[in-house]
């Protein structure tokens, strides 16, 4: 293989969003990008367009011969087989390391790949992607990207991240789910939260703009007293304070105007209650009297 990474030859097998993007990039940076392959010739034309190099194959198995660095950036469900099919028709050799970007999947789906001998890994961008524009700047700059397969992948997926100016962080292949739902938590599911949130004071005759524009604030400052201080001792409210009676109050008014949020108010406040369990700060008659209530 050759051991200079910055001259290292790729391909890139499905020319999208982060297929065209990541060309471009690493081409930036001195990868060369050989080849192209992708469900339409109108997708490979555009990435060798952008990329101001390589050649388009029809066949992935033709385009993966070419270089040392595979790149499968199809859809997650046509990874497998893709890789699979590039396999079965000797597109990998001990000389290759192929990646997926795939934020669900583990590089155990490339096993077909290892079989051959061929180095196999996931670099994940925690970061949505838009279709790549002419002289649009780097989406990859700055952000933080998770790292994980075998030794030779995780070495060299380093040296790709870095390249690309974003932070590398590894993880275990057998972690790649959790790792998944944690990203799905952090950001989907905050998004329901503040939708909850954004409910309540709608009912307060803000509209939803304006109920935003109020939270957001207290949305950012939380965030921050996170970052200096954790979870637990960011936690403040009625129920780090054990004061049952206000929780309660607004139990009845969800229950009765937005019961939709009912079940989750409580699932979320039986969840508080344990972090405000962890700190300590609450006596036992409280902690039990809002226990009782999360439960009703
Ligand atoms: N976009 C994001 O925000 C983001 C973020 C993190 C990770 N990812 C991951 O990055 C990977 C690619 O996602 P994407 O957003 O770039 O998807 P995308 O924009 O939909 O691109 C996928 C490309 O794969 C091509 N393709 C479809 N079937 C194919 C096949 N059988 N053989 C070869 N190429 C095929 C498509 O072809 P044509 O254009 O030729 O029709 C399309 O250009 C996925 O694993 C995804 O989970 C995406």
């Amino acid at each position: 293989m050759n051991t200079n990474k910055k001259n290292m030859e790729f391909c890139v097998i499905g020319c999208g969003r982060l297929g065209i993007s990541l060309a471009v990039f690493l081409s930036k940076q001195g990868f060369i990008p050989r080849a192209f392959s992708s469900r339409s010739s109108e997708s490979v034309e555009r990435a060798i367009g952008f990329a101001g190099k390589g050649k388009g194959y029809e066949n992935p198995t033709d385009a993966a011969k070419t270089s040392p660095l595979v790149f499968i950036t199809t859809p997650d469900t046509l990874i497998e087989p893709v890789c699979e099919q590039i396999a079965l028709e000797g597109g990998f050799t001990r000389d290759t390391v192929v990646y997926h970007l795939s934020g669900a999947l583990s590089s155990s789906i490339l096993r077909s790949a290892g079989k051959l001998g061929a180095g196999t890994g996931s670099i994940h961008p925690l970061q949505a992607f838009a279709p790549y524009e002419d002289g649009m700047k780097s989406p990859f700059k700055g952000i933080n990207m998770s790292i994980e397969g075998d030794e030779r992948a995780v070495a060299l997926g380093k040296e790709i991240v870095n390249a690309l100016k974003a932070n590398s962080f590894t993880i275990p292949t057998h972690a790649k789910t959790v790792y998944h739902a944690s990203a799905v938590v952090a950001s989907n599911y905050l998004v329901t939260l503040e939708h909850f949130a954004l409910e309540l004071l709608k009912q307060a005759n803000l509209s939803e703009e304006n109920a935003y524009e109020v939270l957001e604030p207290l949305i950012k400052g939380t965030l921050n007293n996170i970052k200096q201080r954790g979870c637990i001792n960011a936690l403040t409210g009625p129920v780090a304070r054990g004061d049952d009676e206000i929780v309660s109050r607004h139990l009845s008014d969800i229950d009765q105007k937005l019961p939709q949020f009912s079940d989750l108010y409580r699932l979320l406040g039986r969840y508080t209650l344990d972090l405000a369990e962890k700190r300590g700060e609450i006596g036992p008659d409280a902690q039990q009297k809002l226990a009782r209530l999360f439960k009703s």
